[in-house]
């Protein structure tokens, strides 16, 4: 039986949802395995995936399968979501290792190649590092994972100028020349560059749910931005707790997923219900990771309100439809 939120919880949200694939939908949340899903959606039709899928690390949501079973799974969906891909589009698939008798197997070097068959073009490879996790004994303690980013062609999206971040020096100027005096960096702040400090989310975060390892909200805000423009479909195929979703749809993304388990389906629509009534928290994409020493007061959690345009534009939609109803009423 798959997942569908209470009659009433459906009335009261502006977004449209759906629970198969629907492409005037705002939002698709599947309740099922992202291969039924993917086989829905028409070719050339998402301008972004990103996900985390399963490490088959015998997760609470995992059964441990042999490596190779593991990596045919792996490769069906890629293939798949390399198919729905609009050619202007990005793939994102984050990994970190996967360990076998303490051996440490770096998936993205394993799933690289499924990527490469399929034409896809490697644009970065981003290092996530993080502060905590598990403390290794026999090794050093992990604390980075990949963020392996595909294009389906040269002609890409990439908006560099909403993920700037801060100048190290941002009155520094040119001393010699003719722009001697003028700012030698660019005003609106730096490329992040492909080493992203995000912290993870553990058990303070203010984003925790239940979901043993969600993705943060500005890790992919970071990449909706940028590969991405407003009205633009952002896919995950194992979307856990809705994080991807979450971040597409703060940006007037419209956003897809899907997930096996019904009670991490259940959080991801209760996080979306709560980005609409202006009750959820997340941390603040421009927010400096804490540092104990520096002694700085830290920007407070950001509340989402989902009002942006594209919703306005929605309710304006429907007024005239319903208005156009009572006419021919
Ligand atoms: C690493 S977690 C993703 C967490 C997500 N990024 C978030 O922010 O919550 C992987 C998820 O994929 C789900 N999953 C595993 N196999 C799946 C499949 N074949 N189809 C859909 N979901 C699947 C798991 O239940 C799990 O919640």
């Amino acid at each position: 039986m798959r997942y569908r939120p209470p009659e009433e919880k459906q009335e009261a949200t502006s977004l449209r949802v759906a629970h198969e694939f629907d492409s005037h939908a705002d939002v698709v949340l599947y309740h099922g395995d992202c291969l039924d899903l993917l086989a829905q959606i028409p070719n050339d039709f998402v301008k972004l995936v990103v996900t985390s899928p399963p490490y088959n690390l015998r997760k609470p949501y995992e059964d441990r399968l042999e490596l190779d079973t593991y990596l045919q799974q792996q490769r069906r969906a890629i293939e798949e979501c390399a198919r729905s891909l609009a050619k202007d589009g990005s793939i994102c698939w984050q990994v970190g290792n996967y360990v076998h008798n303490g051996r440490i197997i770096p998936l993205d070097v394993l799933l690289y190649p499924f990527f490469d068959r399929l034409g896809l073009r490697l644009r970065n490879r981003i290092v996530w590092h993080f502060g905590h996790g598990l403390h290794a004994s026999r090794r050093f303690s992990g604390r980075y994972e990949v963020i392996l980013w595909f294009t389906k062609s040269d002609d890409y999206t990439f908006n560099l100028d909403p993920v700037r971040v801060p100048q190290k020096y941002p009155s520094k100027k040119h001393y010699k020349g003719s722009k001697k005096g003028q700012l030698s960096g660019n005003p609106l702040g730096k490329n992040p560059s492909d080493m992203w400090g995000i912290p993870n989310v553990k058990a303070n975060h203010v984003e925790k749910t239940e979901h043993p390892c969600q993705f943060p909200v500005e890790l992919i805000e970071r990449l909706v931005l940028s590969m991405t423009d407003e009205g633009d479909w952002v896919l995950d195929p194992f979307m856990g707790a809705g994080t991807t979703a979450i971040a597409a749809l703060m940006h007037s993304r419209k956003a897809m997923g899907a997930e096996m388990v019904e009670r991490y389906v259940k959080i991801a629509w209760e996080r979306i219900r709560l980005a609409e009534s202006g009750d959820l928290r997340v941390r603040p994409m421009d927010r400096p990771v804490y540092d104990p020493e520096s002694g700085e007061k830290m920007a407070p959690p950001k509340t989402v309100h989902l009002g942006r345009p594209i919703y306005q534009l929605r309710l304006l939609e429907r007024g005239a439809e319903y208005k156009a109803s009572r006419r021919h009423a």
